[in-house]
């Protein structure tokens, strides 16, 4: 129900009943790792070899790493930001008209993450786009506000160009061709989920998004440039993600932990939230098509590294994942 969203709803001076998580799963945020970082990787280096040795090295050891100098225009970063910024503002009855909980539809507006399966909510609003091929899917995107289709439409190409790049040197960095990994998971689809986080008013009984993994083979996360949020595990230990205005957020998802038969992992994050400032993130997914079978590839597989999970295709996976909670065990865990 459309009424359910947060960005909609009056001001709550207490966190209502159904976002309180038990004692046991709450975020102790005073335990958060705050003096340490994810890698950050200079893509503007000339040094590609080099690149490709530290994509490699973030990727088998945090799962996660900033990229600087990575194409896409710092103009157009904050217009996506203020673009999707003023889509949450709009009034509740314009908003309403996109309101949905099915999983399956290709453009929705939602909140939390599985309203109709979780037992206590997240205290986030969300809009989720297909944006693959674009002329699909374009015109049905909100026309208010009136810039939103040319923002996003021209922000999601140049997601989709880095994201491409970003494959080309995972695959190098595993010795593999440039371009395996990009035809192993065929003519890839393209997500897009534009976060909205309120303000909470008691952020360390909840969530924005609890912890999970990534369903999808590789995400690019574009995020408010001066709130944190983001979340990674690091050693049993939460780390916090400091936001860098130019940087992107890149992680490694599912698919690509399966595709490296467990040499990348596709690592635990969430969202927290806080009681200060709003905030949003704009995360994109590159995800194989539908029927396109994971396995890895021959070179990564041995008499002592065995594959690790059965042959499924992504559309297997991708409705078991959407059957569950997000904070489930690794769904991949149900693969071996
Ligand atoms: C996500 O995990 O998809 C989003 C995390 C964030 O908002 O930073
Ligand atoms: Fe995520």
């Amino acid at each position: 129900m459309a009424d359910q969203l947060l960005s909609t709803a009056t001001h709550h001076h207490r966190l209502p009943e159904n976002y309180v998580r038990p004692e046991s799963q709450r975020p102790r945020l005073t335990q958060v790792i705050t003096d340490a970082s994810i890698p950050i990787i200079d893509l503007g280096s000339p040094d590609e070899a080099e690149i490709i040795a530290q994509i490699g090295q973030a990727c088998q050891s945090y799962g996660f790493f900033q990229v600087v100098n990575h194409g896409i225009d710092t103009e157009l970063m904050v217009k996506m930001m203020a673009t999707c910024l003023e889509f949450f503002r709009l009034p509740p009855e314009e908003k309403a008209k996109l309101y949905s909980d099915d999983p399956s539809k290709k453009i929705r507006l939602s909140t939390s993450f599985n309203v109709k399966k979780e037992l206590v909510h997240n205290w986030r609003d969300y809009l989720r786009l297909h944006c693959y091929p674009l002329e699909e899917y374009v015109p049905g995107w909100p026309s208010n506000p009136s810039s939103f289709k040319e923002v996003v439409s021209a922000y999601c190409k140049e997601v989709r160009q880095l994201g491409f790049r970003l494959l080309g040197a995972i695959s190098q960095s595993l010795g593999l061709e440039e371009d395996h990994i990009e035809r192993a998971l065929g003519e890839q689809e393209q997500h897009m989920a534009i976060n909205y986080y309120p303000k909470c008013p008691e952020p360390e009984l909840t969530y924005g998004l609890p912890a999970h993994t990534d369903p999808n083979a590789l995400t690019i996360l574009l995020q408010d440039s001066d709130v944190a949020g983001l979340q990674v595990l690091r050693d049993s230990k939460w780390m916090a993600v400091d936001p860098k205005p130019t940087a992107l957020v890149i992680n490694i998802g599912d698919q690509l932990q399966a595709l490296s038969n467990g040499r990348y992992n596709s690592v635990c994050h969430r969202a927290v939230v806080n009681s200060n400032k709003e905030r949003m993130s704009v995360a994109s997914f590159l995800c194989p098509c539908n029927n396109v079978i994971i396995s890895p590839p021959k070179e990564l597989v041995s008499e002592g590294a065995p594959a690790t999970y059965r042959r499924y295709t992504y559309d297997e996976y991708y409705k078991k994942f959407w059957s569950r909670n997000l904070d489930d065990e690794h769904c991949l865990e149900l693969f071996k």
